[in-house]
């Protein structure tokens, strides 16, 4: 039988593939212009990297008042950086582009889920986020004051964002794929002034009543003064709740404020956000980044790995703007780069699975920055989705999030790249506020699977367990110098700050929390976390917080869980529950329980798998021995269980285990 024209391609795309797995090193294309820049910055950082951040610093950020100190490092490790200069974000992010004459340059192609479109230029941008400053303002809002921000991927998330930072606001935006009791938690430990929520959200043709399921979770916060509602995209048929006297309308707030919203020249120091991420207890970690340091990170960065034009380039990238990623790069990096970017409202399969690609073609997008979890499903649904669109606008792509495979990387590079775009594999974390290890493309040589080096300016080491600095082989990620862009502190709480970061190798060495692997050409492969945080889909929960949302079932006296690989979302988390009573669960229990963690986490956090356990296996002080849940649900041969309280707790896990397969 002959075979269809789409199976001969995909033989053969599995063909070079397999060829292309012995490839070690991908030299960076020509063509790409920063290379001697990046000579001379890496010259530069090396010689003396305070320097090199100052110059920075004064290159790509307008000040109100110059700085005179750059680093100060007398009170480790609370680091502070030009702390004697003032600028405002906004007017970095905004007014000098429209100044410069750029005002009718589009800052975001928004695109809705059913094919809406919206270009939104600079000089829109600005003029909506001085009238909602003012906004905020008359509602009360002072500098340093919290504001929380749940909104879906719509234009308002980023003016919200740029209100506050125009007058000094701290905000704390929430992931809109979290649960509605995800934002009350978060608005009660940083006692948020004012939240900033839609009327509803559509995911994938369905809407979700956004206001009204908020509503229900709040209770009773007594720093919450005002709730603002953005009319969302799209129909509105339900009745959105209003309490008078707390809640207002965003379109009403917007139309009665005035429209001049003079910046608020800042201190360099002023906290600019907290980003809530997990930790590894159950209480998350309120993460807070200031003005200055953290935007010449993302400005930096965004720049320079992806080798951003501003005047030629349209950008994407497909994160959320609830996770770190949105917030330096769709945010904060490209608008203070003065960048055009897609912003994309909706799922990658819907309507159907080549929208991604759709937009690219439309848009003619240039760069294009995503997650290898979604690489990974676009190899599920086939190379003919991508294959439907002309994507030779493409010059250079990136990852985030996870290792990725030289598989996906490989089919990344072929089938998206053509095979002539650079990948960037970027890594670094809410914490580190922009990326510090990276190729820049077009200069770095790449292989696939290694984040390859740091940035300039940027000191990672790794560690052996002693603390003994390691020149090749396996260890402890440690950054050994501060940088612009590092977290302050955590949300009011100094020491969980110190005691997460800084206790294990002293208070200037910064513990990251992965392990990697350094080779002989000095590049950095990422292996994992090495505490309790769990990495689905690039999204990190802790182990503990999910524990806990499933204890918090009625049903449940104990929880464990793990996590175990998983082709699709790197890793997934396995639960091992024991019911109350005695008894034993059935698929209605788990189906409770899922639904449950959902509830009171997100969609994301719900266990893959969930295994009926008698008792958890624990050592004779108490303490559940993970370890040994991961290899059972692994299928791996259990190691050593006599340091157990009840050995023969581990028996009858492995025989559910076994049943459950
Ligand atoms: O384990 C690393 C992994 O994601 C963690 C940080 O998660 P989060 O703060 O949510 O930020 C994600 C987006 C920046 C890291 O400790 N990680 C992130 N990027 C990579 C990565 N692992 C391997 N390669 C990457 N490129």
């Amino acid at each position: 039988m002959e075979a269809t024209p789409e199976a001969r391609t995909e033989v053969s795309l599995e063909r070079t593939l397999e060829e292309l797995l012995a490839v070690e090193r991908f030299e960076p294309p020509a063509g790409f212009t920063r290379r001697r820049h990046i000579e001379a910055d890496q010259a530069a950082a090396d010689a003396d990297p305070e320097g090199f951040w100052a110059d920075a610093a004064r290159d790509l950020l307008t000040w109100e008042t110059p700085f005179t100190q750059v680093l100060d490092d007398s009170n480790p490790p609370f680091y502070t950086w030009f702390a004697d200069g003032t600028l405002n974000l906004s007017v970095n992010c905004l007014d000098r582009h429209v100044a410069a004459g750029r005002g009718e340059r589009v800052a975001f192609h928004w695109r809705g889920e059913e094919g809406e479109r919206r270009d939104v230029t600079y000089a829109r941008l600005l003029a909506d986020t001085q009238a909602f400053a003012n906004g905020l303002r008359q509602l009360g809002v002072q500098a340093g004051d919290v504001v929380g921000i749940f909104l879906p991927m719509i234009p308002e998330v980023a003016v919200a964002m740029l209100a506050c930072a125009r007058i000094g606001a701290v905000h704390n935006v929430v992931f809109g794929g979290f649960a509605p009791s995800a934002v009350a938690e978060r608005m009660a430990v940083s006692e948020a002034k004012v939240l900033v929520t839609v009327d509803g959200a559509r995911r994938k043709g369905k809407r979700a009543e956004v206001k009204a399921a908020v509503d229900a979770e709040l209770g009773e916060l007594p720093a919450l003064a005002h709730i603002v509602v953005v009319r969302g995209p799209g129909e509105h048929p339900g009745v959105v709740p209003m309490t008078a006297g707390r809640d207002v309308w965003y379109d009403e707030l917007l139309a009665a404020a005035e429209p001049d919203c003079p910046a608020v020249a800042l201190p360099a120091e002023h906290p600019l956000f907290i980003l809530y991420s997990s930790g590894s207890t159950a209480k998350p970690k309120g993460i807070l980044h200031t003005t200055a340091g953290y935007l010449l990170g993302a400005t930096y960065t965004h720049r320079m790995v992806f080798d951003i034009d501003a005047d030629t380039d349209v950008y994407w990238c497909s994160a959320d703007v609830g996770w770190i990623t949105g917030h330096s790069y769709i945010v904060y990096g490209p608008l203070s780069n003065g960048a055009t970017s897609v912003m994309y409202e909706g799922a990658p399969d819907y309507p159907d699975r080549d929208i991604w690609w759709r937009i690219i073609e439309e848009y003619r997008v240039t760069v294009f920055y995503t997650a290898p979890t979604a690489i990974r499903t676009c190899i599920k649904w086939g190379p003919e989705f991508p294959g439907r669109h002309d994507l030779s606008s493409l010059r250079v792509l990136g990852t985030v999030g996870e290792p990725i495979n030289p598989k996906a990387w490989l089919w990344y590079h072929l089938v998206i790249g053509g095979g002539r775009c650079p990948i960037v594999d970027t890594w670094w974390q809410t914490e580190t506020g922009s990326v510090l290890i990276s190729p820049l493309a077009g200069v770095t040589a790449t292989k696939p699977g290694s984040a390859t080096r740091p940035l300039p300016g940027i000191s990672p080491a790794l560690f052996a367990e002693d603390g003994k600095p390691l020149t090749e082989g396996t260890g402890i990620l440690v950054i050994t110098r501060p940088w612009p862009s590092m977290l302050r502190t955590l949300y009011k709480d100094d020491e969980r700050f110190v005691e997460t970061y800084f206790s294990r190798f002293g208070p200037s060495t910064y513990v990251v929390g992965d392990a990697a692997r350094l080779d002989a050409d000095g590049y950095f492969w990422i292996i994992g976390r090495i505490d309790d945080v769990i990495n689905v889909s690039g999204h990190r929960l802790s182990t503990a917080e999910v524990e806990s949302a499933i204890v918090a079932h009625e049903a449940v006296a104990e929880a464990a869980v793990v996590a175990e690989p998983d082709e699709q979302t790197g890793q997934a988390i396995v639960a091992f529950v024991t019911l109350a009573g005695e008894r034993i669960g059935d698929a209605e229990v788990e189906a409770q329980l899922r639904d449950h963690v959902a509830r009171r986490i997100g969609k994301l956090a719900r266990p893959r798998r969930i295994i009926w356990a008698d008792d958890l296996p624990k050592t004779r002080s108490g303490k559940i021995m993970r370890r040994l849940l991961r290899d059972v649900a692994a299928g791996r041969e259990l190691g050593d269980v006599t340091t157990l309280r009840d050995p023969a707790v581990m028996a009858v896990i492995a025989d559910r285990v076994r049943g459950a397969r």
